[in-house]
């Protein structure tokens, strides 16, 4: 029986979530504020949690309740589902709330009441109440209050959310989301058998996410506990089942996959991160300025960048010094290629390319612009006169945002899980 559940991510990245969504084959597909609705059962819903590379977390939406007041909350929520079915004494919940445009001027007043309903809706039945524990519960229940109204969830990935894959111990000094870095791997369009480059890749996040993605590597094989092993009725043979379906399906490495960095710890960081996912097999990586960077043989393929931002590694000069390196970089020797870099959007006309398609998203606290550009032919910007000039408000409100200029291909076109379209990998 398929319930309705939704998949979350970071506002902009919801078109990239939509388009794995579809290719994994669910349906009742519905994109909202940072996250896409969709329907599974149980199995489509563990395989969700373990497929999709861009969300964050994936909830089995349990259903809406009154908001209009506290008591209306307690009420509404005691009768939403069978909780003492749900939520028997011998396991642990907690509650996390947001509140907008509500009666529920702090959102925590919400969780609470959610709590105080779920907890005294069990003892009434049972004689006895699950009790509260916020660091690692059974079930992780979250409640967005919304105007009059609450959705009440179950939190499938549990305490962590989904981007922590296993694979980073150490995540370097500028990380990058690993779900941020997999929405970069979609959004180039990469065909994952030409090469693949960082010139600035840190910790390697997006040469491993990379390199899952050409390989098939389902992203939660690496990662050792969901939420939703904790839930009543979960038959831990089933996830195993899951996992050896999708461990099948692993295929071998196929494009060059090359990281250069300037820092020697960084890039033995990646080197761990790579061996630790199983794929540092035939990666490349090694000591190297973006200013001396060649494209490897085999191209033209995809740059991959998240140079240094000058927020939390050196200072903003070296940032920008560093961003117009890549640009000068890309122009002399990377013809042909497709680049896809993220950067606060008013360092992306340090670049000096023409951006072809750019959306507004977030790495964490920081506003960031996520761009495309196709390196001219001939090895130059193709507009010139363009250069340096952003072709529209980087900032713009919506998530995704084209330039002026003929229509090209959407965000909705790439290829996502597998790079292998007609394979149907999932
Ligand atoms: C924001 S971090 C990249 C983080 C990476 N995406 C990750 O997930 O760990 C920027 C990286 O650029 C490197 N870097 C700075 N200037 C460089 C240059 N001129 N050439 C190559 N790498 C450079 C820094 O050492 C740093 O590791």
């Amino acid at each position: 029986m398929s319930v309705p559940c939704f998949a979350t991510t970071a506002p902009g990245l919801e078109p990239f979530l939509e388009r794995e969504l579809r290719e994994l084959g669910f349906e009742g597909l519905s994109r909202g504020p940072s996250g896409v609705a969709f329907e599974a059962d149980r199995l489509g819903f563990m395989r969700a949690c373990l497929s999709l590379r861009t969300a964050h977390r994936v909830l089995r939406t349990l259903g809406t309740a009154d908001a209009s007041s506290p008591e209306a909350l307690y009420a509404s929520v005691r009768r939403l589902v069978d909780w003492p079915a749900m939520a028997p004494p011998d396991k642990t919940l907690a509650v996390y709330a947001t509140a907008r445009d509500s009666v529920f001027r702090d959102a925590r007043l919400a969780g609470l009441t959610v709590k105080d309903a779920v907890v005294d809706a069990v003892r009434d039945a049972l004689g006895a109440r699950p009790s509260v524990d916020t660091k690692d519960p059974d079930l992780l229940l979250r409640v967005g209050v919304k105007g009059r109204h609450a959705v009440v969830s179950l939190d499938g990935a549990g305490k962590d959310s989904l981007h922590a894959r296993g694979y980073r111990r150490d995540a370097g000094e500028a990380p990058l989301r690993e779900t941020l870095a997999a929405a970069m791997v979609l959004a180039s369009r990469w065909d994952g058998a030409s090469p693949l480059v960082d010139p600035v890749c840190g910790a390697g996040t997006l040469l491993v996410e990379g390199a899952m993605f050409s390989r098939g590597i389902a992203p939660g094989l690496l990662r050792e506990r969901f939420g939703f092993e904790r839930w009543v009725g979960h038959d831990p043979a089933d996830l195993d089942e899951l996992r050896m379906l999708l461990r099948r399906r692993v295929d071998v490495a196929r494009g060059a996959i090359v990281g250069r960095d300037t820092d020697a710890v960084s890039l033995a960081i990646a080197r761990e991160n790579a061996e630790r996912a199983g794929v540092a097999d035939g990666m490349d990586l090694a000591e190297g300025d973006v200013r001396e960077l060649v494209a490897p043989p085999g191209g033209p393929g995809v740059v991959l960048a998240n140079p240094p931002y000058g927020h939390r590694l050196g200072g903003p000069e070296d940032a920008e010094a560093t961003v117009e390196a890549l640009g000068r970089t890309l122009r002399e020797r990377f013809a042909g290629w497709t680049a896809v870099v993220v950067l606060p959007p008013e360092l992306v006309p340090r670049l000096g390319l023409p951006v072809e398609r750019s959306l507004a998203t977030r790495n964490g606290p920081i506003e960031i612009a996520l761009a495309r550009i196709r390196v001219g032919a001939e090895g130059r910007a193709p507009t010139d006169d363009r250069r340096g000039k952003p072709r529209r408000d980087e900032r713009a409100a919506s998530a995704e945002h084209r330039p002026r200029g003929p229509r090209k291909a959407g965000w909705a076109g790439l290829a996502t899980s597998s790079g292998r379209g007609g394979r149907g990998r999932d």
